[in-house]
């Protein structure tokens, strides 16, 4: 058993988070994490609030444990989706993609925690102080929207500027990763890639494959030069996109060319057109496997790591 102040504040078991992901973060995978006793998340990315209203009515049928919204701050549904959220009163919200800062006092008032994905000390400081109950801190490693420093980098700065729980985020894939985030001070870790090759969620089987045959040097960055850097496996598609980058392309040009393509790569198994987001830890995953296992093997894995470490207290 691992007990830390983010199970207490959230009245989880374990201190495992699902992180949201656009259209994968659904009721199937989101009840499975929290029924296995972690924090499950529905990701509402871009979709419409009907859509994640019934994702959080699945979920309830699924499972009695808490479960969080993710709310992308990008979407043009945000607001929609945060007076849905006040509404259905859901347990946990983590916001992606911006400054959640002006909704959270509405959160706290509705009994919601409120936990925000930075990738700064600066914003984590700012949250912290408009009133956030835990911050994620991601690293660049992640999957999806990125920031530009590095998990181990980032997460002792968070932990040492806030008072608050913090939850390492970016190339966490097993009980290493998970006694890792500790040691640096994190009080759990939210994952998203790994959770991608479980049974339970609904990726497109070409797009878990993919994943578990990236190796550690498959992903890259696009869309750096237009300020919205996103970590995805390497394919036609990655060219297609840097190469119009490096010519010049508008930023209008380029969000025309890549709508759609998330979709498309996780959802219809296009893994030549399509987007496929993946963190750098995509190298690390070789097998699908149930969310239960996942997450209680990382938490053994990671108790043995902690126990094993004091040999080094022994001297010569
Ligand atoms: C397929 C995929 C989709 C994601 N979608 C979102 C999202 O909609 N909102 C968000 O805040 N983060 C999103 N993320 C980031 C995850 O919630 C999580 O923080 C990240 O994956 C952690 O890094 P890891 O991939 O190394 O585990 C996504 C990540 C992946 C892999």
């Amino acid at each position: 058993m691992l007990k830390t102040a983010i199970c207490n504040l959230l009245g989880i078991k374990h201190p495992i988070i699902q992180g949201g992901m656009v259209h994968l973060g659904t009721a199937e995978l989101v009840s499975a994490v929290s029924n296995a006793g972690g924090l499950g998340i529905i990701g509402s990315g871009n979709s419409k609030p009907e859509w994640v209203r019934q994702q959080i009515h699945l979920t309830r049928q699924r499972t009695n444990k808490p479960f969080g919204v993710n709310i992308l701050l990008i979407s043009p549904f945000a607001k929609q989706v945060i007076e849905l959220v006040l509404e259905e009163k859901v347990a946990v919200v983590t916001t992606g993609a911006g400054n959640p800062g002006v909704y959270i006092p509405q959160f706290k008032r509705a009994g919601i925690k409120v936990m925000p994905v930075v990738a700064s000390v600066a914003l984590a400081k700012r949250l912290e102080r408009v009133g956030a109950d835990a911050i994620v801190a991601e690293g660049m490693e992640s999957g999806g929207e990125i920031g530009e420093t590095t998990t181990i980098v980032l997460i002792p700065q968070v932990v040492d500027s806030v008072q608050i729980p913090v939850v390492a985020a970016g190339g966490i894939g097993d009980g290493r990763g998970l006694a890792a985030a500790l040691a640096l001070g994190a009080q759990g870790v939210q994952m998203g890639t790994r959770f991608v090759c479980s049974e339970e969620c609904i990726a497109h089987p070409r797009y878990k494959e993919k994943i578990l045959k990236a190796r550690d040097r498959s992903t890259m960055i696009t869309g750096q030069s237009i300020g919205s850097a996103m970590r995805c496996l390497q394919n036609k598609l990655t060219r297609q996109f840097l190469a119009l980058e490096k010519a010049g392309t508008s930023r209008e040009e380029l969000d025309l060319f890549g709508q759609g393509r998330v979709y498309l790569g996780l959802i219809e198994g296009n893994v030549d057109e399509g987007s496929l987001l993946s963190g750098q830890i995509a190298g690390l995953i070789k097998e699908i496997k149930p969310v239960r296992v996942i997450i209680e093997e990382m938490v053994a894995e990671a108790g043995a790591i902690i126990d094993s470490l004091k040999k080094f207290l022994q001297g010569d």
